[in-house]
């Protein structure tokens, strides 16, 4: 037992000193390659364990025939020890270059090409995020290619919009500057149309681009559901009138809900105003509220006969108005603000969809028999019970 002891001691003492001497080696080369620190580490074992057989030999005062053969199966041992070890740092520094290299083609057009090698575990749990990385890169990069390419499109389309009457009223002011209008007071009452429905529109964009910048703030009080359609029905009445389309608002719940009611009247007479403009004449718009357990679901239903299935999705788009061909018509009307002329910018159900939005609600449309019907789903948030 007691010698025992001794022969540890001893060999702790041999194997002590080289792991002090192997320290600050280990230390030092912790800035350069792994592969030099494994086999740095390699040969402080080595070196440790034969300084300890040896100190042990010593001790034990061996025969030099014994000690010979200690020694030369050390050595072996040293050897094979320091192969694998010069081996195994060879195998991480292949699989750190080619992650190295592979770590370049992320975000590339082509995507992260992963290293075809087999990699430790560390190594493929960072491939594996950098795969990630790069597809979330190539994700918002679509997104951000398809907003441009819709921004863009918006730009055309308002300048063209905008171009249009504006020319007609260059033109109408030169026929009066001229004197050669033969009715004036047409011309007057034209051009203010004009201005009332150019005024509408950068109203709208103005609206729009309040929404998409989330600078919409809203002064939220409660509301019934009565008033709100209540109020609607009434701005959109002259339309209906002069369109001889009948409004119907006979199926609403008297449910309380909290909105801003100014922006939920906007909603709505967006609604109402294209539900006319799309309904025949002697056609039926109704507004219906439901109340269910977790919402209020306030409902435009019109005759306009339907609109093509793979249309639906794009409706609440910005500047979508299921049409190429994006010539102003001459106005018919408008809301009780003058806003809604006939010919939009394809601005109304993008700004409904973001007002519902701003109120977590949400906006939808389907078809129904002989027309379509708009939804706006107010969460129980903002149902007061
Ligand atoms: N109630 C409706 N019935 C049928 N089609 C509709 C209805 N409301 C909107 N649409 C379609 O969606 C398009 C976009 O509507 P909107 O965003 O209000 O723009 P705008 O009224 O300026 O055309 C309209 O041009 C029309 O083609
Ligand atoms: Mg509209």
């Amino acid at each position: 037992m007691k010698s025992l002891l001794l022969i540890a001691a001893f060999a702790a003492l041999g194997a002590g000193a080289a792991g002090l001497l192997g320290w600050p080696a280990v230390r030092l080369l912790r800035r350069r390659s792994v592969a030099l620190s494994l086999f740095c580490v390699a040969v402080v074992t080595v070196l440790a364990m034969t300084a300890g057989t040896v100190s042990v030999a010593q001790a034990m005062f061996l025969s030099s025939h014994d000690f010979g053969v200690v020694i030369t199966v050390t050595c072996m041992a040293a050897v094979v020890s320091l192969v694998m070890a010069a081996l195994l740092g060879r195998q991480v520094v292949a699989g750190s270059r080619a992650l190295a290299v592979a770590a370049r083609t992320v975000g590339s057009d082509d995507g992260f090409a992963a290293p075809a090698q087999p990699l430790g575990s560390e190594l493929a749990a960072l491939s594996a995020e950098l795969a990630a990385t790069s597809a979330r890169l190539a994700e918002s990069r679509t997104r951000e290619q398809t907003l441009e390419a819709s921004r863009r499109e918006l730009i055309a389309w308002i300048s063209h919009d905008l171009r249009t009457p504006l020319a007609g009223l260059r033109a109408m002011a030169e026929a009066l500057e001229d004197g050669v209008a033969d009715d004036p007071g047409r011309y007057h009452a034209q051009i203010r149309t004009e201005v009332d429905r150019l005024t509408g529109m950068v109203d709208d964009l103005f609206e729009l681009s309040r929404i998409q910048a989330g600078a919409l703030t809203l002064s939220l009080s409660r509301v019934s559901v009565y008033d709100l359609v209540g109020d609607a029905i009434a701005g959109a009445d002259p339309l209906a009138r002069e369109r001889g389309v009948r409004l119907f608002g006979g199926q609403v719940e008297p449910a309380p809900v909290e909105v801003d009611g100014r922006e939920m009247t906007r909603v709505l007479g967006n609604l109402l105003v294209n539900a006319i403009r799309c309904t025949p004449a002697d056609g039926v718009v109704a507004v219906a509220a439901r109340r269910s357990e977790d919402e209020v679901v306030l409902s435009v239903t019109d005759g306009c006969g339907g609109i093509p299935e793979p249309d639906l999705p794009r409706v609440f788009e910005t500047g979508w108005r299921g049409v190429s061909a994006r010539t102003p018509q001459a106005p018919a009307g408008g809301g009780s603000d003058g806003r809604h002329g006939d010919s939009g910018a394809g601005l109304g159900l993008a700004i409904v969809r973001g007002i519902v939005e701003a109120h977590a609600g949400r906006a939808s449309v389907y078809n129904v028999n002989g027309g379509c019907c708009f939804e706006i789903a107010l969460p129980a948030a903002a149902v007061l019970a």
